[in-house]
């Protein structure tokens, strides 16, 4: 128990990924959390699969009901979900509207004891991945580091640029899709292709993660010279393969920016 009642404002994709992360960490599972009523179909499902959770019957009772408020709504719903509901000067306002600044979010509300923007994103429902948060808070960053790895950011900027490393979705399921199907069409049964590739970029990424993270430039670089990974290195360098990721990643943050009011 973390003595913290959670509110969401808004039951969608994200609130429900965040919401079932919570109730299956163990630690945090009897966290008390409260849902607004919309998504009608969401909250209730959530309600019935969990005692910790309950659905409000108001976005105000919601709030009146935690002490961390989540605001989940879309970023355009954002201002006038947020200028209808009276917050108290201790609520803790963490604010997932991904194009607005946390100058913008509380321009719409009186002041409020902390207030936090943060991107989880879906898998958080498994508690992987990245959350980044902005300002740095010890308890933010020990309670949502139970639900994946916490990236605090110093500037709001930075977010951004979060965000826009996210853009690379498609882009990597496709090189790994594109792997696979080569090794199929050059005859592995398509399944142990599949398989193979997959466990084969899991392995890789297991090799750098968490406290492995320095071991990145080395990975890169430790290749036999005139070996078949020279042989790659060098055709998709060559034709401007990399390059095109991050000229790609350039185009990402320049959208991103531009939905900024
Ligand atoms: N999904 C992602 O991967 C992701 C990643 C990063 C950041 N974000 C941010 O997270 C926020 C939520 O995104 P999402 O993907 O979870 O969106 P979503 O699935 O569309 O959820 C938004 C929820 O808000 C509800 N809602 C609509 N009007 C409302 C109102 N007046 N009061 C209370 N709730 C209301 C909707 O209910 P109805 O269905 O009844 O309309 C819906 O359940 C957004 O600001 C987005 O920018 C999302």
């Amino acid at each position: 128990m973390t003595g913290h009642t959670i509110g969401f404002i808004g039951t969608g994709v994200l609130a429900s990924s965040m919401i079932r992360g919570i109730c299956s960490s163990g630690e945090l599972s009897h966290t008390r959390i409260v849902t607004s009523p919309r998504n009608a179909a969401i909250s209730s499902e959530l309600a019935a699969a969990f005692e910790n959770v309950s659905v409000a019957s108001s976005n105000q009772e919601a709030l009146d009901a935690c002490d961390w408020a989540v605001i989940s709504v879309t970023p355009k719903l954002g201002e006038a979900v947020v200028r209808e509901l009276n917050f108290r000067p201790n609520h803790t306002v963490i604010s997932l509207l991904a194009t607005k600044r946390l100058d913008t979010v509380k321009s719409w509300m009186p002041p409020v004891g902390r207030m936090f923007r943060m991107v989880p994103m879906p898998f958080i429902a498994h508690r992987v991945g990245p959350i980044t948060l902005f300002p740095a808070a010890p308890d933010m960053e020990e309670f949502f580091g139970r639900l994946g790895r916490v990236i605090t950011v110093e500037e709001e900027p930075q977010v951004e640029l979060t965000n826009a490393i996210t853009s690379v979705t498609n882009a990597t399921y496709t090189v790994i899709r594109d792997v696979a199907d080569w090794g199929a069409k050059n005859g592995l049964p398509p399944g142990a292709s599949r398989d193979y590739t997959i466990a084969y970029f899991e392995a890789m990424l297991s090799q750098i993660s968490g406290k492995y993270a320095d071991e990145l430039p080395r990975f890169v670089e430790e290749r036999t010279p005139e070996g078949v990974n020279d042989t790659v290195m060098k055709m998709i360098s060559s034709r401007g393969g990399f390059a095109l990721w991050t000229e790609a990643l350039d185009a990402a943050i320049k959208k991103i920016r531009a939905d900024y009011m």
